[in-house]
């Protein structure tokens, strides 16, 4: 087992009536006057946003909103909302929405103390200070709620990178699982798959004597598999929707990391994607994984093989450990697309992609030429376009 430092300070409180207790929160975390952030409308139509004025006015709390931050945050939505802290002198930053507006409201809280450009941060600047934030979760998926991380998207030339830093941990996230059951069925699918592959990104590692750590990761896996199923048939079910939205943050608040190194690959193939095309990111990490896995199965038996048997349910083979692996490729696929999701470029675009878009995909995920990604497998530009092509 990897030497470890496990940090997760964020305080969760999840439930049914988790919502009333935010303004105790937000007074414990010395919110006096508190940016409300929110997304494209999801949170105004289900009265929540109202619900979140209603108390913080009662509560004798100062705020100010904004919303329209879209799926694969803006960084001119970041500036936006850097203006208006400074302007109205924001010390606290509530984001109600998913994995987009945390990460929108986690950027501005990075700004608002900084006097350079805040995309300075996502050029490999080292960050000092941040307003706090919190974050108010209406989707499972992304995991930020709990995660360092911080994924924005530059507007000018579709540059989407990601920004990990202490600082910007939620002070607390509020999770209500029945806050989930109006998520159409396509944001539960996406979300769910980016669960599992926080996961799968972290289990997927060359460090093999991983017994607790492994046994947390598969039983996280089967259970968002089996719960998914049952939401989409019933959406308001709070059981599993409450299992989903629990796995969200333990897939990512780095728990299934603790002895390992990460491999991330899939999904920084997949930020490309997603910054080049504006598709949903959990649709294009299962457009990409399949090619992933099957580009670097060879080197890595083992682990394919544990994945196949322990959380697909394949009966091991032991004579041939390849078609084992194999087989647990072809179930997660199935899976996929018993949920919806796409298994291919294609089919999460509706159509081909060119060479010229592989190769400024290549070039944005190595930054020029100038980095790998992945870890369990290093994957080079040669091998983003390997991957890429077979993933078309
Ligand atoms: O904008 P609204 O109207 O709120 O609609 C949203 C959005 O269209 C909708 N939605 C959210 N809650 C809903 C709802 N619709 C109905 N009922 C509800 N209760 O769902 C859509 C997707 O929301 P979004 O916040 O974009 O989803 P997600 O949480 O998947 O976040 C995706 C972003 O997070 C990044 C992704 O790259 C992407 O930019 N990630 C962030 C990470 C992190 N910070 O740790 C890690 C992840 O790997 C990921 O990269
Ligand atoms: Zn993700």
């Amino acid at each position: 087992m990897k030497d470890f430092n496990f940090y997760a300070p964020t305080r969760v409180v999840f439930g049914k009536q988790s919502e009333e207790q935010l303004p105790r929160l937000l007074k414990e975390a010395g919110g006096k006057k508190v940016l409300v952030h929110y997304g494209g409308g999801s949170a105004k139509r289900s009265g929540l946003l109202d619900k979140v004025y209603g108390m913080l006015d009662d509560a004798g709390i100062e705020h100010v909103g904004l919303g329209g931050v879209v799926p694969n945050p803006l960084l001119s939505k970041v500036n936006e909302g850097i203006d208006l802290c400074r302007r109205k002198g924001v010390n606290f930053i509530l984001a109600v929405g998913g994995g987009s507006v945390i990460d929108s409201a986690k950027a501005i809280a990075y700004g608002v103390p900084y006097e350079g450009d805040v995309w300075d941060f996502w050029n490999g600047k080292p960050a000092t200070a941040a307003l706090p934030v919190g974050a108010m979760l209406t989707i499972p998926a992304a995991g930020s709620e709990m995660s360092n991380s911080c994924v924005i998207t530059k507007d000018e030339g579709a540059v989407k990178r990601g920004f990990n830093n202490d600082l910007c941990r939620c002070k607390f996230a509020i999770m209500n699982p029945e806050r989930t059951y109006t998520l159409p069925p396509y944001q539960t699918a996406a979300g769910a798959t980016d669960i599992m592959m926080h996961t799968m990104e972290r289990y997927f590692s060359k460090h093999e004597d991983m017994t607790l750590t492994d046994a947390i990761a598969e039983a996280l896996l089967r259970t968002v598999k089996e719960s998914t199923f049952e939401v989409l048939k019933h959406p308001e079910d709070y059981r599993n929707r409450a299992q989903i939205m629990w796995a969200g943050s333990l897939s990512h608040n780095d728990l299934t990391e603790c002895g390992l190194e990460k491999d991330f690959a899939t999904h920084r193939l997949e930020h490309e994607l997603s910054a080049l095309f504006g598709v949903t990111h959990g649709a294009g990490l299962a457009a990409v994984w399949p090619a992933w896995a099957r580009y670097v199965m060879k080197k890595h038996i083992s682990r394919f093989v544990q994945f196949a048997v322990n959380v697909m349910g394949v009966p091991n083979d032991f004579s041939n450990p390849e078609a084992t692996a194999e087989k647990g490729i072809c179930r997660m696929e199935h899976f996929f697309h018993a949920i919806g999701m796409p298994t291919s470029i294609k089919e999460l675009l509706g159509h081909d992609i060119t060479e010229a878009q592989i190769d400024e995909m290549v070039d944005k995920c190595s930054r020029g030429g100038t980095i790998t990604v992945g870890a369990m497998e290093v994957i080079a530009p040669d091998d983003m376009r390997a991957i890429y092509r077979m993933a078309r």
